[in-house]
């Protein structure tokens, strides 16, 4: 058993999946099944965030308020408000009860031109509205082949955090995810992952102080499942799970957030 101050967390990304009617299912499902010490410090304490499409959100959280479970978007514009047609402010994430906040994910980068400044100035928008941002990072196959992975994970964090108050790190969830390990069944290994998480840590350090990035929760994602989640969050550096595919069935979800007490029913669980 690993020993950390920091409280796991899951996030549940389901991506443009579900309609509000899924939605409520799942979250009414969820709740039902939610252990009563959720969150409590100690072994068994966990925070679980859902991340459904802007659409569900306010159905999602109708559904989860009072649970202990969180919910959040997928995205943000740092604008309060404008003429920026098909925009959702952080004002309007909180008025629908959201208190986190994805950012930079890969597809959000691969496919919507989101660059490392954007990114920063989601984080800067989503801080100053006290909404957790869950600052997404990861290289690229072509990165990790071509040896520069530590250098790529450095410049996306110091772009994202540029002249923010060492203060605010605290405040964040990093999630590493691979991007040739995201929606492809290829995980990275426990070995891989822990690499790179006991970097971030080491660079969090140096851009705030040891104290500080001891706090920040480092989660890894990129094709996490039930039967392989219990082998990477072992690992030291590795505080829970951004998850896509999974997230999408109540029991998986909670199979992934809770592998401690499943993993008798988990193939490839922990070793002793
Ligand atoms: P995946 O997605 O679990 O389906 O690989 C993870 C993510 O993109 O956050």
């Amino acid at each position: 058993m690993k020993t950390t101050s920091r409280l796991p967390m899951y996030v549940a990304n389901w991506k443009m999946y579900k309609t509000v009617g899924q939605a409520q299912a799942f979250a009414q499902g969820l709740r039902a099944q939610l252990p009563n010490d959720l969150a409590s410090p100690g072994p068994t304490g966990r925070e679980m965030v859902v991340c459904p499409p802007f659409t569900a959100l306010a159905a999602v959280g109708d559904t989860l308020r009072g649970s202990g479970v969180r919910w959040g978007a997928q995205d943000l514009f740092w604008e309060s408000e404008g003429a920026f047609t098909g925009e959702i402010s952080p004002g309007m994430l909180q008025d629908v009860g959201c208190s986190c906040v994805i950012i930079g994910h890969s597809e959000r980068r691969q496919h919507f031109a989101e660059t490392d400044h954007t990114v920063h100035q989601k984080l800067r928008a989503a801080l100053a509205h006290r909404l957790t941002p869950i600052l997404c990072v990861g290289e690229s196959l072509q990165d990790r082949e071509r040896e520069v992975t530590f250098q790529i994970i450095a410049r996306q964090i110091k772009l994202a955090l540029h002249g923010l108050p060492a203060t605010d790190i605290p405040q964040l969830v990093i999630a590493y995810e691979p991007v040739w390990a995201i929606g492809t069944g290829k995980t990275a290994t426990p070995v891989q992952a822990e690499e790179v998480h006991a970097f971030i840590r080491k660079l969090l350090g140096q851009l705030a102080s040891e104290t500080m990035s001891q706090q920040v929760r480092i989660l890894y994602g990129g094709s996490i499942k039930p039967n392989n989640t219990a082998e990477l969050m072992q690992s030291p550096n590795i505080d829970g799970g951004l998850v896509g595919g999974a997230s999408l069935d109540v029991t998986s979800f909670l199979q992934i957030a809770f592998w401690d007490h499943t993993m008798a029913r988990t193939p490839g669980g922990p070793r002793a």
